[in-house]
């Protein structure tokens, strides 16, 4: 089968099959059985977080559960979502029904049972800040768990997931702590500038998909998986070395003894807008980005990102780490 439509960078790298699940029990089966078979597997949501660079010589399951429990609390909603809703669908969904905490993640693409691998995040919130608990199926032992937000160890892009149970758990539910009583969430940059007493959820929800149109291409128009670097995280002693050469140099304080670097500024200021290998580039709008121009391999991802890492360790003397997973024939690997 063709894994063109399941990766939104749009490769056309293909599997032994593509198995899309929307029966719950069926998703865990099957997974538990491939698990333990010697078919290697890969388990998708929306594919937004992936670079296939070969043929997968394995099975491909597609998360497909849908289903949304609302229960209500004192103070909000306590949201159970199965693993195959769309998140951005979610977020849309909250809107109109006056739940809220996570309109600053419109726009996000991918599945809600991805959310918490890598803890997605933009514009001041995390899926961390909003998490009550997430269910899921170790794959090891069979067993279906749910584990607190504190017990996911959440950080920045990471998560137990990215972890300890990195490739041995499905994630098949969330729960979302939301509120019904609306509290603007506004420190970051291009929503700083709202008044906190005046505006909507439904401002904050449009701007933000505003902002993220502007700069980040639609994945149905232009392949790409979002940011593919994460924001480097250095000391304050490292960041003052740098500034002696980049007194520019863009950073968000952390705490006393850490800044996270704006990654999309280091290679920007490398000179790397615009430059390509094969049919893959870095994105105009946003150096962090990487897009497929139409035609581009796995390989050629591959190749300029490694190609972005080595100048930007050459000028900076910082490793930047890839976000997305990267595939091969038999499973994942290291860029
Ligand atoms: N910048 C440049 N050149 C560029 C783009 C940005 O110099 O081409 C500088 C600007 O100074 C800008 C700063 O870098 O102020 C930061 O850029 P931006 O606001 O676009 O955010 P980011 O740090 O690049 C992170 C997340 C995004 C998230 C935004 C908004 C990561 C890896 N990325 O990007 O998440 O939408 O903040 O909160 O943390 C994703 O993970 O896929 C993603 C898109």
């Amino acid at each position: 089968d063709s894994l063109k439509p399941f990766n939104t960078l749009g490769l056309n790298q293909s599997c032994e099959q593509v198995i899309s699940l929307s029966d719950k029990q069926a998703l865990v089966n099957t997974c538990y059985e491939l698990y333990h078979s010697d078919t290697a597997m890969v388990i998708l949501g929306g594919g937004s977080n992936i670079v296939f660079t070969e043929d997968f010589a394995g099975k491909v399951v597609h998360i497909a559960t849908k289903g949304i429990d609302v229960e209500h609390t004192d103070d909000g909603v306590l949201l159970k979502v199965e693993a195959g809703e769309n998140w951005h669908e979610l977020v849309k969904y909250c809107l109109e029904h006056n739940y809220y905490g996570i309109e600053n993640l419109a726009l996000i693409p991918g599945t809600v049972g991805a959310a918490p691998i890598q803890n997605i995040g933009a514009y001041g919130v995390e899926f961390a800040s909003v998490c009550h608990s997430v269910e899921f199926v170790d794959l090891d032992a069979g067993e279906m768990y749910e584990i607190s937000s504190a017990d996911c160890l959440f950080g920045y892009r990471d998560s137990i997931f990215k972890q300890q149970l990195h490739g041995k758990a499905l994630i098949t539910a969330v729960a979302l702590k939301l509120s019904t009583q609306w509290r603007p969430q506004l420190t970051y940059a291009p929503l700083s500038h709202l008044k906190p007493d005046e505006v909507t959820a439904r401002d904050v929800f449009d701007l933000v998909c505003k902002v993220r149109s502007e700069k980040l291409p639609d994945p149905v128009e232009v392949g790409n998986v979002g940011s593919f670097f994460k924001n480097p995280i250095i000391s304050t002693e490292q960041l003052a070395t740098l500034q002696q050469t980049y007194p520019n140099i863009v950073f968000f304080p952390l705490n006393s003894e850490q800044v996270k670097l704006a990654a999309a500024w280091l290679i920007d200021q490398a000179g790397l807008k615009g430059h390509m290998v094969g049919g893959a580039a870095v994105h105009n709008k946003q150096a962090l980005v990487i897009v497929n121009k139409g035609d581009a391999t796995g390989h050629d991802i591959c190749q300029l990102a490694l190609s972005i890492i080595d100048k930007v360790e050459d000028d900076f003397n910082i490793t930047l780490q890839p976000e997305p997973r990267i595939m091969a024939e038999f499973g994942e690997v290291v860029l």
